[in-house]
């Protein structure tokens, strides 16, 4: 066997280094091949695999949309509210445009029954749940059968550690659940399996939020702890400080539900929303376990906090793929800036949330809610953009502390632009067509999807954006790639398996809000987030331009060096790019290799390329292939100092 045949059986380089070492007989060597290329399989994170890892179970093809009881009741919950937001929905419309689950938050607990471990529920809250056949145990099974009578599914809410968010900072016990340390620990910390299995399958929920208070607030130091009222339990996670967090022991808890969930709705019809707010890295981990994972901490019904979640989202549209979202929180229009007098606001909430994908989940009393309201969650046009079937989360074609642009694709490979006015003053902002990625010698034509106004703009058009105004348009124009697209405008195609981030750090480029939980009290909001870093569409990992050896690269992939993107191809028979170091990097030493695989075979390797070397082109034949992988592979194990870039990376040729 030769060696170029060797080496071609092999999709591992380390194999490929022992066989050659040892210098030992072609027979021979092959086994010691095929043994490696097994163990190198389970072991090398970078070896392909030949199909898409992000996570699809379940029934988040599209982003949820629906109503949840937190922003409007709190604790305060109970079955009138629910059914009467629930009736404002389908009679208004706004269930048939697509707002299908019901979702209850926390509140509902009543105490957990230690002969059994048996949940109970507030009956006397809930009076529907007095149809129970059992007296003695009161089932939610009626309440969720009235809500599909309505057409609707219905969500429950839980929490990881042994209490919920409530119990950790609910100023009074009123709505809490009742009775000793152990009936009051309702979370589902010791009890997953048997929880889950009575939410989905006797009591016939198909969405669950699941909380972590329970892993973070409840340390042996915490006041409610220390007063005798809940047992300690030690915090795995820590919103503040990554290094207090153990990110493999947070995401097992977790992986685990996700299971049980599988285990108990065999059918698949659920829904696993993460609530973690952006701790424990989970804005890089989420997307392979379960189907919405908030971004950041709790939305309110203020602007600046509005900026906080959507930034904490905003550049992590490669994380997020149908059927795994990221979720920036429930929309909070209906109160405070987002109410019946800040008409542009709230359509500014509603507008960018439907660019990211987010889940839209109403979080207003809608009983009381005004048409005005109402016709912001019902704009189909809108709605269209959330749901679309490529489910690509848009791009940031211009950012900048006051403007921001986002661009999004569309199924039928029309665009969604978003012009967002941050700031207080209006603006006036220059919308190109190359920021559209399409040509600038032909017309675009943008039609403005509040007011249904169509216009046609060459090259560019001035649009004057008023304070806080997010003007929302859809596009059509001529594509500058003329047979097929950039890896950066399908990020929902583009999953980054392994990112190379190996210590995940607080994202500085979150704004950061005055309106903090404490008032202006103590020192204000730190960067928290983890996910900086991470792999970025048109953007180098730290937000820099994509470079190689000082040429600029307007579209492409930046990621750090040892990652692995896996890429969807449906109809493509070319995949090119131009691959280098970025510029950005520090390491101006170490060497990258960039391999290309179609189904888990090699396509093509670059030779090794360090910082400051030109772009290599690579350019291969994808026909009939269902998954490319992109690997950027090194020595060094600083992968943060060694940015890398697809450049221009695109599929063509359909
Ligand atoms: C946390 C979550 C909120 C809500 C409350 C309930 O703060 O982030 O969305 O569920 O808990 O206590």
């Amino acid at each position: 066997m030769s060696r170029v045949r060797i080496k071609s059986l092999m999709n591992d380089k380390k194999a490929w280094g022992i066989c050659d070492m040892k210098k030992v007989t072609t027979a021979a060597c092959s086994a010691i091949l095929l043994c490696s290329a097994a163990q190198a399989q389970s072991a090398d994170p970078l070896a392909p695999t030949g199909s898409w890892s992000a996570y699809t179970a379940g029934r988040a093809a599209t982003p949820p949309m629906g109503w949840n009881s937190w922003n409007a009741f709190a604790g305060t919950v109970d079955e009138e509210k629910v059914m009467g937001s629930a009736q404002r929905i389908l009679d208004s419309g706004l269930a048939g445009k697509g707002y299908r689950y019901i979702n209850l938050d926390d509140g509902w607990m009543a105490k957990r029954r230690l002969s059994d471990g048996h949940l109970m529920l507030r009956a006397e809250k809930f009076p529907s749940t007095a149809a129970s056949s059992d007296k003695e145990t009161p089932s939610f099974k009626p309440y969720t059968d009235k809500l599909h009578a309505m057409g609707f599914k219905a969500g429950i809410y839980s929490d990881m550690g042994r209490n919920t968010c409530t119990q950790a900072w609910a100023a009074t016990d009123e709505d809490l659940p009742k009775g000793s340390v152990a009936e009051r620990e309702v979370g589902l910390h010791d009890h997953i399996d048997q929880d889950i299995d009575m939410y989905f399958r006797e009591w016939g929920f198909d969405y669950i939020k699941v909380d972590g208070c329970g892993l973070r607030d409840f340390g042996p130091n915490s006041a409610k702890v220390k007063a005798g009222l809940h047992r300690a339990l030690t915090p795995i996670m820590d919103l503040g400080a990554i290094s207090r967090t153990d990110v493999a022991a947070v995401q097992k808890l977790f992986r685990q539900v996700g299971k049980a969930i599988e285990r108990s709705r065999p059918d698949g019809d659920f829904i696993y929303s993460l609530c973690i707010w952006g701790a424990a890295n989970v804005r890089a981990w989420a997307k392979d376990v379960g189907n919405t994972s908030r971004t950041s901490d709790d939305i309110t019904p203020a602007w600046g906090r509005l900026l906080v979640n959507f930034d904490s989202a905003v550049h992590r549209g490669l994380y997020a793929h149908p059927g795994s979202w990221n979720d920036p929180d429930m929309l909070y229009i209906g109160a405070g800036d987002f109410d019946a007098d800040h008409i542009t606001e709230a359509r500014s909430h509603f507008a960018l949330w439907a660019m990211l994908n987010a889940p839209l989940l109403i979080g207003a009393d809608l009983r009381k809610t005004p048409d005005t309201l109402m016709e912001i969650f019902g704009n189909a046009d809108i709605i269209a953009l959330d749901q679309d079937v490529a489910g690509n989360q848009a791009t940031v074609a211009y950012d900048s502390n006051d403007v921001q642009i986002l661009i999004k694709t569309l199924n039928n490979g029309d665009k969604a632009v978003a012009v967002f006015n941050r700031g207080s003053g209006a603006t006036d902002v220059n919308l190109q067509a190359t920021q559209l990625k399409y040509r600038d010698d032909a017309p675009v034509e943008i039609t403005d999807l509040w007011t249904k106004k169509q216009l046609s703009f060459t090259k560019e058009t001035k649009l004057r954006v008023a304070p806080r105004e997010t003007m929302i348009f859809r596009a059509r124009g001529t594509r500058a790639l003329a047979d097929g697209f950039y890896l950066s405008e399908l990020p929902g195609k583009v999953n980054p398996a392994v990112d190379g981030v190996t210590r995940p750090i607080a994202d500085p480029t979150i704004f950061r809000t005055a309106y903090g939980w404490g008032g202006t009290r103590g020192a204000g909001d730190r960067p928290q987030y983890a996910g900086w870093g991470g792999a970025r569409a048109d953007s180098a990992p730290y937000g820099q331009t994509l470079q190689i050896a000082r040429k600029t690269y307007q579209s492409g992939i930046g990621i750090l060096v040892n990652s692995r993107l896996e890429v969807r191809n449906d109809r493509y028979r070319r995949f090119a790019t131009k691959v280098g170091v970025d510029d950005s990097a520090t390491d101006k030493t170490n060497v990258v290799t960039f391999i290309v695989y179609g189904d888990g075979k090699r396509l093509a390797e670059t030779r090794p390329l360090k910082w400051g070397m030109p772009a290599e082109p690579i350019e291969v034949d994808v026909s009939g292939v269902k998954l490319v992988e992109l690997v950027a592979r090194s020595a060094t194990t600083e992968n943060e100092a060694l940015p890398v870039t697809w450049g221009e990376a695109a599929l063509t040729g359909s």
